[in-house]
């Protein structure tokens, strides 16, 4: 069921021009439109991303199909892209929104944390299972987070828990070469620009859980979110679709010597503690 669009609120840095909006179901989003610059399908690679990461246990905002109607958009004559020296209305319809971890108004979401802070991120161990994701769905990005202050619980201590940073997965836009719907393997993509993340790694296993859940993933996982993309955004791409998730469904059984060629490239940088498979 799509939320409906209430309210603009800003506009969000970055190049498909997303921007914040409060929904009827009285939360906020950052909603990529249909006809952003970057191209249609980084929206369906948005959904599809999110259903997995949720599958996968990996930290990543809900999402959902924000409705934009002719009355909202009438109501907001200010909104528009811009592509070059050219403003472009957005489109009514059906866009992908990534749900605001909070009030806007209240919760500060931060892009990047310095090092020091980093270290002390409740879901650290989420940038192992998003690097093997990554290297699945070949993103063609660096992996791009944010990170807010979230009340966790510690494993046996009951009540309401500490207040600590987590960090969560966003921008999956890029996964299968953002609109090229391929997959290209490079080492040093999908890893990201804080290396000290990956310090900590030294084999395979140190990938675990997520690697055996990938290893395995379920093909109803993927056909279920396959039925999610609304058919608006496909128009003539529900072949390419089909044959972009059956590729993806194939890799599953690369995922080991994806891991380990990239590993093994970026042993000085990003994984210093390398020392190779452990099998
Ligand atoms: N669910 C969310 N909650 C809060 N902030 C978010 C959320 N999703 C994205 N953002 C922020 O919105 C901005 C734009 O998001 P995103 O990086 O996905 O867009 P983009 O236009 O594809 O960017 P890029 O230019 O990196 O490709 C970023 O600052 C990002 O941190
Ligand atoms: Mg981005």
């Amino acid at each position: 069921m799509p939320v409906q669009a209430r309210r603009l609120i800003r506009k969000m840095r970055g190049g498909a021009q997303a921007h914040l909006i409060e929904a009827d179901d009285g939360h906020c989003y950052v909603v990529k439109f249909k006809n952003n610059p970057q191209h249609r399908r980084i929206l369906v690679n948005e959904l599809l991303a999110s259903s997995f990461l949720h599958y996968l246990q990996i930290t990543t905002p809900e999402t959902a199909l924000v409705e934009l109607s002719p009355s909202f958009l009438e109501g907001n004559p200010g909104l528009h892209l811009q592509l070059g020296n050219r403003k472009v209305p957005v489109e009514q319809g059906r866009h992908f929104g990534s749900r605001f971890p909070g009030d806007p108004d209240r919760l500060a979401v931060f892009d990047f944390l310095p090092d020091v802070l980093l270290s002390q991120v409740a879901n650290s161990p989420d940038f192992l299972g998003a690097f093997v994701f990554d290297k699945w769905t070949a993103n063609a990005d660096g992996r791009q987070t944010i990170f807010f202050r979230a009340s966790v619980r510690d494993g046996e201590s009951a009540g309401a828990g500490q207040a600590r940073f987590v960090t969560s997965m966003v921008d999956q836009g890029y996964i299968f070469d953002g609109p090229k719907w391929r997959f290209i393997d490079s080492h040093l993509q999908g890893l990201y620009h804080r290396p000290m993340v990956y310090h900590s790694v030294t084999c395979l296993d140190d990938f675990q859980p997520w690697l055996d859940r990938m290893r395995h993933f379920p093909e109803e996982v993927v056909d279920q979110a396959c039925k999610q993309v609304p058919r608006e955004w496909l128009g003539e791409d529900e072949a390419a679709l089909e044959q972009l998730l059956t590729r993806l469904l194939e890799r599953r059984k690369r995922i080991e010597y994806l891991i380990e060629d990239a590993c093994g490239n970026a042993r000085g940088a990003s994984f210093p503690n390398w020392t190779g498979s452990g099998r």
